[in-house]
């Protein structure tokens, strides 16, 4: 009946999680707004979706991407950065294999060749490296921006969108190829076309294209220093864990008809019994991560169509160490000091968090004694805000795995 192969719980991959919960504002941006405008001409800035690791970034543009294939929109594969990948040859090639996927599309297959060999020059020489590591040839910038706004403007003839997504961007090199992506990213965005509308005005039309960019919070600091148009190019959303609201939605068919599998025998429905969903919900902590793994445990715990408490509680026992493992990698690099004003803010209550009272309890006199401590963790780590001489914790997790309150 229920077996880890129809187990819909999906922890730790980049596949669009057949369980998805919230983001609905971020979706209705791309679906409402950025898509519409963009299609018909108007300007509209690039996104960056930026958050912890596990907070749902991938998943999200993932998310986006696939709803805009179905629309028929041109959509390359994901570009995703590893450290000291040259980025320039990483957004070449996705941009290739796309065309190649469309040769045999009319329209495309006209252009592709001449598109093809351009995208050749931005890419790296095969199994080179270019003759300043990292640094693109002067001309790549022209050429990347070329085929960019080549290639929406055929989308665009389709009445279709070009969306391009780059992932991990905090790997991009700095500050030379970071500053020239984005500069790239940023010309493209505000390229036009020139269109004579119905009533005879001549219109410079913004490209149909939507750049989305994510990684990890500090990736906006980093921007920012490599002097590009970044702030001002790009719409800043930072991903906050998911409310109980997001996650009980997500859960609802086990309360309702139940989840749709098939077995040997026809088709069945898996429901949770009374209390699972409310403890799944409790110990995701609002982490899309932790959703998953409890969901996955639960669901493993058993073969009947209905997921007991003892299954969910037993499952959730399997992965524990992989959950403790998970938030604690979070908290690695931190000095001696960071974890001890951390443990002692998660340890009073949030109320009562306040940049003096964590002083005195690591044994000092004010909070300026421990301000860049403070800032540290704020600024370099994303582990905690100050707002008005409070302390919170970005991560409900690591606030209850610090505070020793996990469920
Ligand atoms: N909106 C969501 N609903 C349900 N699960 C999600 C959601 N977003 C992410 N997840 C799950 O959480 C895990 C981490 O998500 P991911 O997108 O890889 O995080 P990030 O890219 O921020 O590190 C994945 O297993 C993914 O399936
Ligand atoms: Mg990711």
């Amino acid at each position: 009946m229920r077996t880890p192969s129809n187990n819909p719980f999906l922890p730790g991959s980049d596949r669009v999680p057949e369980i998805w919960a919230g983001r609905a504002p971020e979706i209705a941006d791309f679906r409402d707004v950025l898509r519409p405008r963009r299609v018909s001409g108007l300007y509209e800035r690039g996104r960056a979706v930026l958050g912890e690791f596990g907070i749902g970034k991938s998943a999200l543009i993932n998310r986006i991407a696939a709803d805009a294939a179905v629309l028929g929109d041109w959509v390359p594969a994901r570009v995703r950065v590893a450290v000291d990948a040259d980025v320039f040859d990483l957004v070449g090639r996705s941009l290739q294999d796309f065309l190649e996927s469309r040769r045999t599309d009319a329209r495309v297959g006209r252009s592709a060749d001449g598109l093809l060999r351009r995208i050749e020059e931005v890419r790296l020489p095969a199994g080179g490296v270019r003759i300043r590591a990292g640094q693109p040839q002067p001309n790549a910038y022209r050429t990347l921006l070329d085929v960019i706004v080549e290639m929406a403007t055929m989308a665009g003839e389709e009445g279709r969108l070009l969306l391009i997504r780059v992932d991990e961007v905090q790997n991009i090199g700095r500050p030379g190829p970071l500053s020239q992506l984005l500069t790239v990213f940023g010309d493209a965005l505000e390229a036009t076309r020139h269109r004579r509308d119905v009533a005879g005005i001549d219109r410079e039309d913004a490209l149909p294209l939507a750049i989305y960019l994510s990684g990890l919070p500090d990736f906006h600091r980093h921007a920012a220093e490599s002097g590009a148009t970044f702030s001002r190019r790009f719409r800043t959303a930072e991903l906050e864990p998911l409310s109980d609201m997001d996650l009980r939605e997500a859960l609802s068919p086990f309360t309702g008809d139940g989840w749709r599998i098939l077995t040997d025998d026809g088709t069945a429905r898996v429901v949770m019994d009374t209390g699972v969903v409310e403890d799944v919900i409790g110990r995701s902590l609002g982490d899309p991560f932790l959703f998953q793994l409890a969901g996955e445990g639960a669901w493993n715990a058993g073969t009947g169509t209905v997921i007991t408490r003892e299954e969910g509680d037993r499952g959730w026992q399997t992965v524990r160490r992989e959950v403790e493992r998970y938030v604690q990698s979070r908290l690695d690099g931190l000095t001696d000091l960071q974890m001890e004003v951390l443990t002692a803010a998660a340890g009073l209550g949030a109320a009562e968090r306040t940049g003096s009272a964590v002083a005195q309890a690591v044994g000092r006199t004010g909070s300026a004694q421990i301000a860049s401590t403070t800032r540290a963790l704020d600024v370099e780590h994303q582990i905690i805000r100050r707002q008005a001489g409070r302390i919170t914790f970005r991560s409900p997790a690591v606030e209850a795995f610090l505070a020793g309150s996990w469920p």
